[in-house]
């Protein structure tokens, strides 16, 4: 499916979030603090937005972005070619570093696409240095206020038909919306972190409550 949408990911992700995504990853690098060397990784890390930050903030950093979908690393490379960012295809359920190797981890929408959460973070908890930061964005099923039904019939109706006009893929972004409505909520999340061994444990929601950033410390 990332395969399949890779080339409109881009365009697509700034007008259904009406220009706000690149607020959101920018405050997920702002988590991260490491002195200007060391070794980051951001995980699926698609076209590769995160990565492109996290490298122009810490520059002398080796950067590796990580992801499972080889077209959406192709779109990565080419968006990013000046840089000297570490492309590299890998799984999130078993990743190919050693112990203890990153100082900050980052991920943007990956863990509402995986089957078994505590088993992804435990294996980030495992190539994160004692003392390093995970921080991760994704969207989060809205609080039932009064925004609740403009929000799901946003999610339900207008997400998916910006999915047909824009991506040609109208499936892949109900996809979106039903795994949005099931993913944890933002306090179970961040339980979630604590249970996998993460310490200081904070998130903070943006887009109505429908986005959330979630960071902690191994
Ligand atoms: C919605 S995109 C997010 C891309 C990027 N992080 C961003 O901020 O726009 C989700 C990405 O997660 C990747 N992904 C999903 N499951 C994965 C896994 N188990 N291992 C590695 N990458 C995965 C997909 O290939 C896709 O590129």
């Amino acid at each position: 499916m990332f395969d399949a949408i890779a080339g409109e990911y881009d365009l697509m992700n700034r007008v259904m979030t009406m220009g706000q995504d690149q607020r959101w990853r920018r405050f997920v690098v702002s988590r991260i603090s490491m002195p200007g060397e060391g070794r980051l990784l951001d995980l699926a890390t698609g076209t590769g937005d995160i990565a492109a930050l996290l490298k122009k903030e810490y520059p002398r950093a080796y950067v590796t972005g990580g992801d499972f979908s080889q077209n959406m690393l192709q779109f990565a490379q080419k968006r990013f070619a000046d840089t000297s960012i570490d492309w590299q295809a890998c799984d999130a359920n078993q990743l190919p570093f050693a112990d203890n190797t990153f100082e900050g981890v980052t991920f943007g929408y990956l863990l509402r696409n995986v089957d078994n959460v505590p088993q992804v973070l435990t294996e980030i908890h495992r190539v994160l240095k004692p003392g390093g930061t995970i921080v991760s964005l994704d969207t989060t099923p809205p609080a039932k206020n009064v925004l609740y039904p403009f929000i799901t019939a946003y999610l339900r109706y207008g997400i998916p038909i910006l999915g047909r006009m824009i991506a040609s893929d109208e499936a892949a972004y109900s996809y979106l919306t039903g795994s949005t409505m099931d993913f944890y909520k933002a306090d179970d999340l961040a339980t979630a972190f604590t249970d996998a061994g993460f310490n200081n444990v904070e998130f903070k929601k943006f887009m109505c409550g429908t986005i959330a950033v979630h960071w902690g410390v191994k």
